[in-house]
C-alpha cells in the first residue's frame, strides 16, 4: 500500500496546538499520514481519525494499532455530533480536516477517480452509497449535466460536450475511466499541459459525494463541537472548498 505524503504536517501539528491530554479529530485519516504524525508529536492525547473510506479505515487500524490512544471510525466529519455522542464525548481541542481525494484512492484504479487509469465509473469515498460518476454519466438530464461540470468543475461552456455525451450514451453506456477520459479529450481542447478531463472528473466527484453540502455541513457542526480556544485547521486544495471554507 502507498504512503500518503502528509502535505504540511508540520503546520497541521502547529496550529493543532496539541495540549497534554487533549482530545483531537483527524476527521479526514485517509491512511493515516497526518494522524501518525500528529500521535508521535502529542504526549499523553487522545486522537480519533474519521474516515468515509472503509479500505482507509481497515489500513488505517491496523497501520496504527501500536498507538493505545487512537482510534479509528468509519464515518463521515458532518457525522460528526453522532460520533461523539456514542464516544461519550462533549467537545474537543482541536479538528483536522484535509479534504478531498487521497493519492491512495486515485492510484487504485477499481475506485474509478482517475483519468489516467482504467476503472469503473464510481469516485465515491463511501462505497455504501449509491450515486456513482457512471449513474451521472449515463442517466442524468442534460440540465443537471450541465450544472454540475459549469459549477463544480468551474468549465465555461459545457453543453457542446453534455450533448455529445447524451447522444454517444443513446447507443452506447460509459463504462470506464480511460472511455470517458478520451470521449472527453475528442471534444475539448487541450490547454497547456492539463488533461482536459480534469475539470469533468472533479466536477463529477464532487457531485458524487455531494461535497459541496457536506462540507458546510461539517464545518458548522465542527465548530460547534470545539472547546472554547480549540482549533479547526482546513487543508483545501480547490477554490470552490476554499470559498466554503473562507466563508
Ligand atoms: C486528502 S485525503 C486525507 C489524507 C490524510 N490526511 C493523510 O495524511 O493520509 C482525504 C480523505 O478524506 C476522506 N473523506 C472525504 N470526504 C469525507 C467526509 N465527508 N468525511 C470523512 N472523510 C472524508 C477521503 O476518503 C480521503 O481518505
Amino acid at each position: 500500500m502507498v504512503e500518503h505524503y502528509p502535505v504540511m504536517k508540520e503546520y497541521v501539528v502547529r496550529y493543532l496546538n496539541l495540549k497534554d491530554g487533549g482530545i483531537y479529530i483527524d476527521a479526514t485519516c485517509g491512511y493515516g499520514g497526518h494522524s501518525r504524525y500528529i500521535l508521535e508529536r502529542g504526549s499523553n492525547i487522545l486522537l480519533y481519525g474519521l474516515d468515509k473510506d472503509e479500505d482507509a479505515i481497515r489500513y488505517v487500524s491496523q497501520a496504527l494499532a501500536n498507538f493505545k490512544n487512537f482510534k479509528a471510525i468509519h464515518s463521515g466529519y458532518e457525522d460528526i455530533d453522532r460520533v461523539l455522542e456514542k464516544e461519550g464525548i462533549e467537545k474537543v481541542d482541536g479538528i483536522l480536516m484535509d479534504l478531498g481525494f487521497s493519492s491512495n484512492q486515485v492510484k487504485d484504479g477499481e475506485r474509478g477517480f482517475s483519468f489516467q487509469i482504467e476503472g469503473p465509473l464510481d469516485m465515491r469515498y463511501d462505497r455504501r452509497n449509491e450515486l456513482t460518476a457512471g449513474e451521472i454519466i449515463n442517466r442524468w438530464s442534460r440540465k443537471d449535466m450541465i450544472w454540475v461540470f459549469e459549477n463544480y468543475g468551474e468549465v465555461k461552456r459545457a453543453t457542446k460536450i453534455v450533448d455529445a455525451i447524451i447522444e454517444r450514451r443513446k447507443n452506447k453506456r460509459f463504462e470506464t475511466t480511460i472511455e470517458l477520459a478520451d470521449f472527453i479529450a475528442k471534444y475539448c481542447i487541450r490547454q497547456g499541459k492539463i488533461h482536459p478531463a480534469t475539470k469533468f472528473f472533479m466536477a463529477l466527484r464532487i457531485a458524487v459525494n455531494n461535497e459541496v453540502e457536506v462540507l458546510k455541513e461539517g464545518l458548522k457542526k465542527a465548530v460547534l463541537f470545539l472547546k472554547t480556544n480549540g482549533r479547526l485547521v482546513v487543508i483545501s486544495f480547490h477554490s470552490i472548498e476554499d470559498r466554503i471554507v473562507k466563508h
